[in-house]
């Protein structure tokens, strides 16, 4: 039976091995694994042997055991890092100076897609990305506007306000961009502004309490309704085809003068009919006119001189539209198997 001295010198001498074992590509880590750490590795024995060592050794001998387990365990780790091998064949080493592989990173969100298709088209013909606050007062969200207190078409954009300050509101529309630049900066003025908006609404599949618009805006001498009718013309033929048509239907805001409703002849069905343009052949997508004189007096800009118009959209109606989604709930739920279906685009 081989003495207790012995089987610390072993240990020792497995110990000096480990530390100095080359290894140098997968297959040395492999014969390193199957030695010291494989169902057969070398230490077994040196393990079953703890039953032969004398009581009063068996603690250190132990440890002595668990170190140089340890030990291999460490450096194998250590190793396995930098020498894999590729699953399949078990014999390919990772190069490391290769590019990593691409990471699933997700996918751009329906909404985040329209806005920059329409800030790339309107960037083209000059137009310059603005911000603007989505806690707005009363006067830039509505009285500015030439929508007074009072006034019934307050009544179709209820929002929320803020308790502590009743003239304090989440903006209904984009439309305070117009009276935030239009107060701060002096015509030729040509600017859009994407944004979050809100009202109170109930929520359904086709009305959403939080949604988002675009605001368009072009002040400056001179500028007539020709010149909203062919931006909306490009704008329309950019976004949908340049077979697409557009029709101005005479229509109500306080803010603009006149004021129209922008349809577009139907991109699914042109013209012969579907569900989407409920078989007329147009399909609305926004609001538009000429910008009231008194919303520019509002904003002391001189309505003798300067004329403008302005135009505004939902972004959900446009996704809604180009993507046909079927639920406005369903950009706001954070459902990964909806978003996964714009990975694509
Ligand atoms: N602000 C309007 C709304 O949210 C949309 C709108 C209509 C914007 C006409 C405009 C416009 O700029 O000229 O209902």
């Amino acid at each position: 039976m081989p003495e207790v001295q012995d089987h610390f010198d072993n240990l020792e001498k497995i110990s000096l091995e480990i530390a100095d074992f080359p290894i140098s590509n997968a297959d040395e880590l492999e014969k390193f694994r199957i030695r010291y750490l494989g169902t057969k590795n070398i230490l077994k024995d040196l393990f079953s042997a703890i039953r032969d060592v004398a009581p009063e050794s068996k603690k250190a001998y132990g440890q002595k055991l668990n170190e140089v387990k340890q030990q291999a365990e460490t450096k194998f780790a250590e190793q396995q890092v930098l020498f894999t091998t590729d699953k399949k064949d078990g014999s390919k080493e990772i190069d490391r100076t290769l590019p990593v592989a691409p990471k699933n990173i997700g996918a751009r969100h329906p909404i985040t897609l329209i806005r920059e298709e329409l800030i790339g088209i309107l960037s083209k013909i000059g137009y310059m990305v603005v911000d603007g606050p989505e806690i707005e007062d009363d006067r830039h969200n509505f009285t500015a506007l030439a929508m007074p207190e009072d006034h019934p078409a307050r009544d179709m954009q209820d929002t929320f306000y803020i308790q502590q300050d009743p003239a304090m509101v989440l903006r209904t529309h984009t439309s305070n961009v117009q009276i935030r630049v239009m107060e701060s900066q002096q015509p030729p003025l040509r600017v859009m502004n994407l944004g979050r908006t809100y009202r109170n609404e109930t929520i359904t599949a086709r009305a959403h309490c939080i949604f988002h618009q675009i605001e368009l805006f072009y002040v400056d001498e001179g500028v007539t309704f020709a010149d909203l009718k062919q931006t909306l013309l490009y704008l329309a033929q950019e976004l949908f085809g340049e077979k697409t048509e557009i029709r101005l239907r005479p229509s109500y805001f306080p803010f603009t003068e006149p004021s129209a409703e922008l349809d577009v002849s139907c991109f699914i069905c042109y013209g012969a009919g579907c569900n989407i343009c409920k078989h007329t052949g147009w399909v609305e997508i926004g609001g538009c006119g000429m910008i009231d004189p008194v919303v520019l007096e509002n904003c002391n800009i001189d309505p003798e001189k300067y004329t403008g118009f302005a135009f505004g959209m939902g972004l959900e109606r446009m996704a809604i539209l180009k993507y046909r989604i079927n639920d406005i709930r369903l950009f706001s739920e954070n459902d990964i198997r909806f978003l996964k279906q714009f990975e694509h685009l």
